[in-house]
């Protein structure tokens, strides 16, 4: 199998690896070869870690490398058996996409979004054949959390929804969850709500950014706490969903605190600058 991967960035590499890993062909698509390149090292870092620390021997990694091809032409995603666009969260972007896949890849099983706030039917809606569309949501970071969420428009047909799960869990060895096309779908619905309570409770000064994040590893068992998820996850990620989610259910629950929108306009993104709640830099 083939599957053409759009966007290089965090989560793009990784479904890129773990497919590459799983005996996938992947063509993985940049805006630019810079961008295709930084795509290709982290790759390769990562690959280097799994082999450091055990989990990966040398010529499975070998394996995997000869699976990736990288490229800054769109059109080289042709002849893919499948496509996952991990690009930028912006509607306008990922539509302008879903129209060039559907022309590129006429008789793909899927087509699928990464996208963890554009409502599905609208990616669909740019398309021919809208039934080949869902989403195919990854948690990050992809080579470790096993799960993936499956998101069903209300054009989405069984078909491709038992592709698309057989893909997640027959070929990378994920297990999935099915969505409805609502924002946040499952985890995020929950997910971020909470987030956002945590930052609030920070921004008012409730208690210490380090309090608030132990207090969720140590009561609670979580492998980290909610701030520190929230320089994991991306600030500007978080607060796309936040947004996405306010517009669809008008909660005050999902309203993105000041604090988390001046953060995201000082380009205080989390560990992808550098800085977030935490300093990562050293
Ligand atoms: N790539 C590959 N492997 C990685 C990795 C990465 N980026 N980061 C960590 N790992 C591996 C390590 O190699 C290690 O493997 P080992 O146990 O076999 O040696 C294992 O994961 C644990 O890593 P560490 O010991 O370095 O660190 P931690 O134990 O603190 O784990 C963590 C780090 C995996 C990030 C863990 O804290 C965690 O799972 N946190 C929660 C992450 C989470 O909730 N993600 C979901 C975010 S929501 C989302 O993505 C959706 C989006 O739409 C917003």
């Amino acid at each position: 199998m083939r599957i053409g991967i759009v966007g290089g960035g965090l989560m793009g590499s990784g479904i890129a690896e773990v497919s590459a890993r799983a005996g996938v062909d992947v063509t993985l698509i940049e805006v630019d070869d810079a961008a295709a390149e930084r795509a290709r090292k982290s790759i390769e870092r990562s690959l280097e870690r799994a082999v450091g620390s055990g989990k990966l021997q040398a010529p499975e990694r070998d394996e995997a490398l000869s699976r990736l091809v990288y490229s800054s032409d769109l059109g080289d995603i042709a002849g893919a058996d499948a496509a996952i666009e991990a690009i930028i969260e912006s509607e306008s972007a990922k539509q302008q996409l879903f129209r060039e896949l559907d022309r590129l890849l006429p008789d793909a099983e899927f087509l699928a979004s990464n996208t963890s706030s554009v409502p599905i039917m609208k990616l669909a809606a740019e398309t021919t054949r809208p039934e080949r569309v869902l989403g195919l949501h990854f948690f990050n970071p992809v080579p470790v959390l096993k799960l993936v969420e499956l998101v069903r428009s209300l054009m989405t047909s069984d078909e491709t929804l038992i592709r698309a799960r057989s893909f997640a869990e027959g070929q990378l060895g994920k297990t999935t969850i099915e969505s409805k096309d609502r924002a946040g779908f499952i985890v995020n619905a929950l997910l971020v709500p909470y987030i956002l309570s945590a930052i609030r409770m920070y921004e008012s000064g409730f208690a210490s950014k380090e309090d608030i994040d132990r207090g969720m590893v140590l009561g609670t068992a979580h492998p980290m706490g909610p701030l520190a998820l929230a320089d994991l996850v991306g600030l500007d990620t978080l607060l796309y969903v936040a947004n996405s989610l306010y517009e669809e259910f008008r909660e005050p629950s999902a309203v993105a605190p000041a604090l988390l929108q001046r953060m995201v306009e000082a380009g205080l993104l989390g560990r992808k600058s550098g800085r977030g709640f935490y300093d990562y830099t050293s």
